[in-house]
Order: structure tokens, then C-alpha cells, then sequence
């Protein structure tokens, strides 16, 4: 890795701007914004805690291994949500680095079932990859969690870690219109809708398109230039589902996509949907 020289004093405004950062997070109980679209709601460790049950995750999406948590069930934290759930609503879970998934409401109340597992000071949790210099803090305070993800076919993008905020939203293509394919363009249409649902599931966590989205950990996926312009098909396909085996470097945040999370049909609906969206800005 590169060192840097940093100057001294630049080193002690640095040091003081952590111990801030310190202070701030660990002088208190880690709290929960949780807004159902009515009402919003502070929570703080301890009332989640008093609530939690012991859990057992055998697959554990963050740790790849499995865990055991002190986790409280998602229904517990929006109970409106599970009595009436309107067909198109949507639950974004906002974490510390940037990350945001938006997530079906059919999803959370489907067959996965969801818990949201908090981390304790008796009991802290691994780094989530400590041969990743960008991912040596835990998955906590606060990370959603699937006791069945399989039988609610859910994806490993669906676990948002470090969870600082969760509310209902509209699902993400009403809120960015610029992310939906148009009609205009009726060679395979239908399969770039299809793309589209997919991208939200699985890109629109770290990624934008056409400047819309949640998220900016990842770059643009049309802005200015769409990666089916610039890349070789074949590479774009290999990228997607192991990003070292194209370019490999030690800070690298993209995950991998296996069959088991977008199958190859799904792959194609998504290139579709890419090559769609290039299309439609070339038009304009
Ligand atoms: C956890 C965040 C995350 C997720 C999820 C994610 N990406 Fe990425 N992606 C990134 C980041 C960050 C980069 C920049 C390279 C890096 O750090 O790995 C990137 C780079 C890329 C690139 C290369 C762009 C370029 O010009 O170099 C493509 C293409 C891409 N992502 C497509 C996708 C697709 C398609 C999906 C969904 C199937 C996806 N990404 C899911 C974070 C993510």
C-alpha cells in the first residue's frame, strides 16, 4: 500500500476530528430511526434489546459463516406494515457507508423472515472483511437479517449492515423516473423491465442510473457512458459475476453475483436492460 505523508499538523487536527467522531458514536447508545409512512420512531439499544429473541442464521450473507444474534423480529419495528400492505411499497434501510436498499414490503413480509440482529458491547461482532482495509468495521450497531432467505428467495444485497435508518418510501422507479424503460423502444421492452427489477434488487443498493438512485458508493451505470458502451460483452458478464477476475485490488467493494443470486437469464434481462437504457440516451 501507499504511505502517506501527512503533514503534523494536519496529523493532530485529524486526531482530534476522531476522537470527536468516537465520542459521539460510542458516548451514547446506538439509536434506530424507524418511519412507517405515519409516524416516526427513536430507538434506542436498549428498548430493541428488551425486545429481541435469540436467533440462529445458518448462511449469514455479511460473515459468510454461520452466526448466532440477539435480534428483534422485523414485524415488531413496523407493525402497520404487516397488517395492510399495499402491493407497491417499499422499505429503505439507510446504513453508515452510503449503502441503501430499498426493499419490497412483499419481501419483509413474505417467507424470508426477517429479523434485525444488534450488536451488544458484551458481545461484539468480527470485521466483516478484515483483508479489506475498507471493511474492517463489524456488521452492527444494527444489521437485517433472513432466518429463511432461500424460501423468500432473497438476495444477498437484501441484508443492509450497519443500519442507521429504516422507513417506508415509495419503491425506487416512482421516486427516479429516469431509471425506467420506455415503451418507445419496443424491441425487447419487456425484458429490459424485467432487467430493471433486478438492477433495483441487486445494483441500485451502491449504484445510480441516469442520476437516479439512492446510492453513490459505485459509479453511474449510464452517466455519461454505460458500461455495455465500454466493455467487451463477455468481460461485462465475468465482471458482474466475479469482479477480481476482471481487475483485482485490495480496497474493491463490489460484491460478486453467483448463479444462485442472479440466474443467467436474469443476467441477460439485466444487459438488456443496460444496452436499453444506452439506447434511450442516445436518443435524446
Ligand atoms: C456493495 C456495493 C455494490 C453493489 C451491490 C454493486 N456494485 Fe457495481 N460497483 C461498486 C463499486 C464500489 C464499484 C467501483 C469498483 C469497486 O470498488 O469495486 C463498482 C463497479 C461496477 C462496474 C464497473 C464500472 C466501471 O466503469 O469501472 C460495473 C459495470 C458495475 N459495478 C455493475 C454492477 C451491477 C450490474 C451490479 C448489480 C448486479 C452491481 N454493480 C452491484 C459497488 C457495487
Amino acid at each position: 500500500m501507499r504511505a502517506y505523508a501527512v503533514p503534523r499538523s494536519l496529523r493532530f487536527a485529524y486526531l482530534v476530528l476522531l476522537a470527536a467522531i468516537s465520542f459521539s458514536v460510542w458516548g451514547q447508545e446506538p439509536q434506530l430511526e424507524v418511519s412507517d409512512g405515519v409516524s416516526s420512531k427513536q430507538w434506542s439499544r436498549s428498548a430493541l434489546l428488551a425486545e429481541s429473541v435469540p436467533i440462529q442464521i445458518d448462511k449469514d450473507s455479511a460473515y459468510k459463516r454461520s452466526m448466532t444474534y440477539r435480534a428483534v423480529a422485523f414485524a415488531k419495528l413496523m407493525p402497520m406494515l404487516m397488517t395492510k400492505t399495499a402491493a407497491n411499497t417499499s422499505v429503505q434501510f439507510v446504513a453508515l457507508d452510503g449503502f441503501v436498499a430499498n426493499i419490497a414490503a412483499a419481501d419483509l413480509v413474505g417467507k424470508g423472515q426477517p429479523y434485525l440482529a444488534i450488536e451488544t458491547d458484551q458481545q461484539p461482532w468480527p470485521a466483516i472483511d478484515p483483508n479489506n482495509p475498507a471493511k474492517t468495521a463489524s456488521a452492527g450497531p444494527f444489521y437485517l437479517v433472513w432466518l429463511n432467505p432461500e424460501a423468500g428467495k432473497i438476495s444477498n444485497e437484501q441484508w443492509p449492515y450497519q443500519v442507521v435508518k429504516i422507513r417506508v418510501e415509495l419503491p425506487l422507479q416512482q421516486r427516479f423516473q429516469q431509471i425506467i424503460p420506455s415503451p418507445k423502444l419496443s424491441k425487447n421492452y419487456q425484458q429490459a423491465m424485467q432487467g430493471m427489477q433486478i438492477y433495483i434488487k441487486n445494483c441500485a443498493v451502491c449504484h445510480s442510473m441516469n442520476g437516479g438512485g439512492d446510492a453513490a458508493i459505485g459509479p453511474d451505470l449510464n452517466q455519461p457512458f454505460s458500461p455495455t458502451e465500454y466493455f467487451h460483452q463477455a468481460f461485462l458478464r465475468k465482471l458482474i459475476r466475479n469482479p477480481a477476475a476482471v481487475r483485482n485490488w485490495k480496497q474493491a467493494l463490489m460484491p460478486g453475483f453467483d448463479h444462485q443470486s442472479i440466474s443467467e437469464s436474469d443476467l441477460d434481462a439485466l444487459l438488456v436492460y443496460f444496452k436499453h437504457m444506452a439506447a434511450l440516451r442516445r436518443m435524446k
